[in-house]
């Protein structure tokens, strides 16, 4: 059995009210912590300590998958509950309020009954699907936070050792140190979420939205992850080839990987070229560098939470094809680009490796009515 993502809401709902039927009359905190791109890694050589920590705490979904390979329709259809094909929302350019209907999300769901909801990052995919507001006031307490660099985030700031300039790469490790603000947007972040987490000093509940932009191209990343991933220990991707007998339609030719600078450079031939060997290799150092700082992330953010009255979160938004069947890219419907990580960490809880929410809530049942 499988179980998509947007069955989030209604599992996130139906354990807080049975968390709270059980234990006591306090509400528990929410931090929801949403990355962009992360595949399920669990089967990769690489390692990802706290994301792995946080899931041998917590009920681990093994076989979760996200509704549709894009971020926009993917948030939306987790954030409202609602299949993509019931929200008719495929893309970027819709605001379901104004033009499906009107419904309540998750973040709005609990700001309604008690909560203090916030928003760090990239939680709601910005821009029009989210009027331009993250769905502010409905769903927020306060304004969303985004990151002031996140404005750099195509800008021509990874220095290529080959051409000796700054270029938009897609490959992009990097000294903070000479970025744009002399940081990078997931590091203001976590700082904004470390400071809410400190400072906070409201005796109501929270909901706290924590939304990562990487591993998300370009793979810009600070350059000491790549220390973590030595190049020789990466394997390449198994099947890296389309096979023949699978419909064209089902694949993509990966445009937006193929016109970051140094990928134009190899003159991949359009649309079916292969990428060369040495670059898949550094395209998936870089990928697993950047779920490295990402972990890294997660750990800090982590050391933060009280997790006695703190139900978190963790899940992505889809995957991306790391070479497999040729693609470098998110956008299809096999394992590499729809299979998340999804984990559920919460007070009294027991830890546990698990397919379905529906299992989850049973072994909660049967542990209670035994005691
Ligand atoms: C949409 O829902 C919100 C929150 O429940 C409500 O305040 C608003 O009036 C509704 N808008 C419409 C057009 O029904
Ligand atoms: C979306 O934004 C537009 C422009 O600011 C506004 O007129 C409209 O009422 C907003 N939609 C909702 C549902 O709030
Ligand atoms: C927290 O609230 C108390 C009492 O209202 C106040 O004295 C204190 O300054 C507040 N602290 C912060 C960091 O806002
Ligand atoms: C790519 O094409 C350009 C222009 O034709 C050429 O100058 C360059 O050497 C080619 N690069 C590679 C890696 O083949």
């Amino acid at each position: 059995m499988s179980f998509s993502v947007f069955s989030l809401i209604k599992s996130l709902i139906i354990l807080q009210m049975y968390l709270q039927s059980f234990s006591s009359a306090t509400k528990n905190n929410i931090l929801f912590i949403f990355v962009d791109d992360l595949r399920h890694l669990s089967d990769e050589t690489i390692n990802l300590p706290n994301i792995k920590k946080l899931a041998g705490e917590g009920v681990n979904f093994k076989n979760a998958f996200a509704q549709q390979a894009l971020c926009a329709p993917s948030r939306n259809s987790i954030l409202t509950g609602r299949r993509p094909d019931s929200l008719r929302l495929y893309d970027f350019y819709n605001y379901w309020r104004d033009s499906v209907g009107n419904f309540t999300t998750l973040p709005q769901f609990f700001k309604e009954n008690g909560y203090e909801t916030y928003s760090i990052g990239k939680v709601f995919h910005p821009g029009r699907s989210s009027n331009f507001t993250d769905d502010y006031p409905y769903s927020w307490s306060e304004y969303p936070f985004h990151p002031p660099t996140e404005k750099y985030k195509d800008a021509a700031v990874c220095y290529d050792k080959e051409t000796k300039k700054f270029q938009k790469n897609l490959v992009c490790p990097v000294n903070v140190k000479y970025q744009p603000g002399q940081t990078l947007p997931d590091l203001e972040s976590l700082e904004h979420a470390i400071n809410f987490l400190s400072n906070r000093n409201s005796s109501q509940p929270f909901l706290l939205a924590v939304g990562f932009y990487k591993p998300h191209i370009p793979i810009k990343f600070p350059e000491h992850y790549l220390e973590k991933i030595p190049i020789n220990k990466v394997k390449p991707q198994r099947h890296p080839y389309m096979s023949a007998e699978i419909p064209l339609v089902s694949w993509h030719p990966w445009t937006d990987v193929r016109r970051r600078d140094d990928i134009a450079r190899l003159n991949i031939s359009f649309p079916l070229g292969l990428m060369p060997y040495d670059w898949s290799i550094k395209i998936r150092q870089s990928y697993y560098a950047a779920a490295s700082y990402v972990d890294d992330l997660v750990g800090e953010l982590m050391s933060y939470v009280d997790t006695r009255k703190t139900i978190v979160v963790f899940t992505s938004d889809h995957g991306w094809s790391l070479g497999e069947n040729g693609l470098w890219a998110k956008y299809s419907n096999f394992d590499a680009a729809l299979k998340v990580p999804l984990i559920f960490s919460a007070p009294g809880i027991p830890s546990k490796n698990i397919h379905t929410p529906v299992e989850m809530l049973r072994s909660h049942v049967d542990k209670n009515n035994m005691n």
